[in-house]
């Protein structure tokens, strides 16, 4: 469905985000007839450039991050002549003007300005905005993490938001909620009456939220260095899966609806009281590719790259369920995928060794190779004796999408078009943020006081050894990083 025609301010318009992501999200919205010729989208960033100079800019990213070969030239030219580029500078009132005359005046356009810049300039770039009547009472602001480093940094983000522009206004970005196959995980879960009679801890062993990366942290080392894999997944983006796994139907699909039900989960969650429940680890050198704390450049460092912890939703469905959550960096595998193991069969009636019935796994693969699996448990197929063996229901949604030649879409299309249709749902609340900051907060804290060193693990493995012992001592296993 088009979206009205709209107006996109881009602030660090020549950063990484802008070239990798929003520039080629925003070309295929164009490309697949969503995005109208006569939107505008303005860059706006310190560099010396003009108009042509940023739409040069912009027709390399294209290249280089949808491909010269999947680019089609119409579709390329007419996204091209949306740009424009005013140079600004957050920090003086050097551009403004300028960006202001660049914007066209109708009322009913939507206008949207997206911080595509550091963390430190979100307060000065939002005061500008007001300052100079950019915002109208419906324009949006779009922010993306960090959001904040700990409770008391995110409160002081939402104060400064809240000063210049109001909740309905504010787009908090965690890209995981717009990839396709996380959106799937409601309709999984709401769309279907066959899962919520067993989603709960009567039928439910327990949950695993998988969260791996293969790359290390590369040139990101420095900026990672101090934050950590606590910080920079657990807090937003694994947080966020847990809360659609653990979270009470919402009346309807509307922003609030779905977002009170979150923040229910994430208040619900049981404070972590022992260390030994959350493992912390950082990738080893191996093979050639350095430890990390030559990536971050600083030899004592005790950041973590990996985390595996243990925690519960205290609350009447989930009572007693473990949920058991893991994310690494420099691991066997990227593989993001969630598993609801449910408890096994009360009694077999089946004989001796051919009556050990497998578990139901529900693995809900966000990528790759994106799909749902369910684990049963079948007769072994052939003439001998009823013996069971395991298998697979396995619907991969890259096979139908192939079929119907559809593409995967990136998360930021998804993203970028709500916040231009005005709909909140996929974005997180500022309360949501604070919430899951209240629960994060006291395990680093704890990690600071007992001031060790993360386990080293091995380049390609699955983590620390005492990863594993986390689901051991409870007579369970992580599932294959694969
Ligand atoms: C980002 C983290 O939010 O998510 C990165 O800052 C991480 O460290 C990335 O690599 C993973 O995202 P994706 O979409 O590749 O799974």
């Amino acid at each position: 469905v088009p979206v009205d025609p709209f107006d996109l301010v881009v602030f660090g318009a020549t950063g990484d985000l802008a070239r990798r992501k929003l520039i080629p999200a925003l070309y295929h919205r164009l490309h697949d007839g969503q995005m109208p010729d006569e939107a505008r989208i303005v860059g706006a960033a310190r560099g010396e450039l003009d108009r042509d100079g940023f739409r040069r800019m912009a027709d390399a990213a294209l290249e280089e991050f949808v491909g010269a070969g999947e680019l089609d030239p119409d579709a390329r030219r007419r996204f091209l002549s949306t740009i424009d580029y005013v140079r600004l500078d957050a920090l003086s009132s050097d551009g403004w003007g300028q960006l202001s005359a660049a914007l066209p005046d109708a009322d009913e356009r939507p206008r949207a300005f997206y911080l595509s810049v550091a963390p430190r300039f979100f307060g000065q770039v939002a005061e500008r905005v007001h300052g100079a009547g950019l915002a109208r009472p419906d324009s949006r602001i779009v922010i993306e993490k960090p959001l904040g480093h700990d409770l008391a940094s995110a409160r002081a983000l939402n104060a400064c938001f809240a000063g210049h522009f109001g909740e309905h206004q504010i787009y908090r970005i965690d890209h995981y909620l717009g990839k396709e196959t996380v959106q799937n995980l409601m309709a999984l879960r709401f769309a279907n009456a066959l899962f919520e009679p067993l989603w709960n801890a009567r039928h439910i062993d327990h949950v695993q939220i998988t969260v791996a990366e293969s790359v290390g942290v590369e040139k990101r080392g420095p900026y990672y260095d101090g934050i950590g894999a606590m910080r920079d997944m657990v807090q937003n983006h694994l947080l966020q899966l847990l809360c659609l796994i653990a979270m009470e139907p919402p009346a309807r699909f509307e922003p609030d609806a779905v977002r009170d039900e979150k923040l229910k989960v994430l208040r619900a969650l049981a404070p972590v009281t022992d260390l030994e429940a959350v493992v912390r680890g950082q990738y080893a050198a191996a093979n050639g590719t350095p430890a990390y704390a030559a990536d971050a450049e600083s030899a004592e460092s005790r950041t973590e790259t990996f985390v595996a912890l243990k925690t519960e939703v205290a609350n009447w469905r989930w009572s007693g369920v473990p949920f058991y959550l893991r994310t690494g960096k420099r691991l066997r595998a990227r593989v993001s995928e969630i598993a609801i193991a449910f408890k096994p069969a009360p009694h077999s009636i089946f004989p001796g060794s051919a009556g050990r019935t497998g578990q139901n796994v529900l693995a809900i693969r966000l990528q790759p190779d994106e799909g749902i699996t369910l684990g049963m448990t079948i007769k072994d197929p052939g003439p001998g004796g009823l013996r069971l063996a395991p298998a697979e229901l396995d619907m991969t949604f890259a096979d139908r999408l192939a079929q119907a030649h559809l593409r995967m879409p990136d998360a930021y299309e998804r993203l970028v078009m709500d916040v231009i249709r005005g709909d909140q749902t996929l974005f997180m609340r500022g309360d949501e943020v604070e919430a899951a900051w209240a629960w994060v907060d006291p395990i680093i804290a704890a990690w600071d006081e007992r001031g060790d060193r993360p386990a080293p693990y091995d380049p390609g493995s699955s983590g620390p050894e005492d990863a594993l012992m986390l689901m051991h001592r409870d007579g369970r296993r992580w599932r294959e990083i694969a």
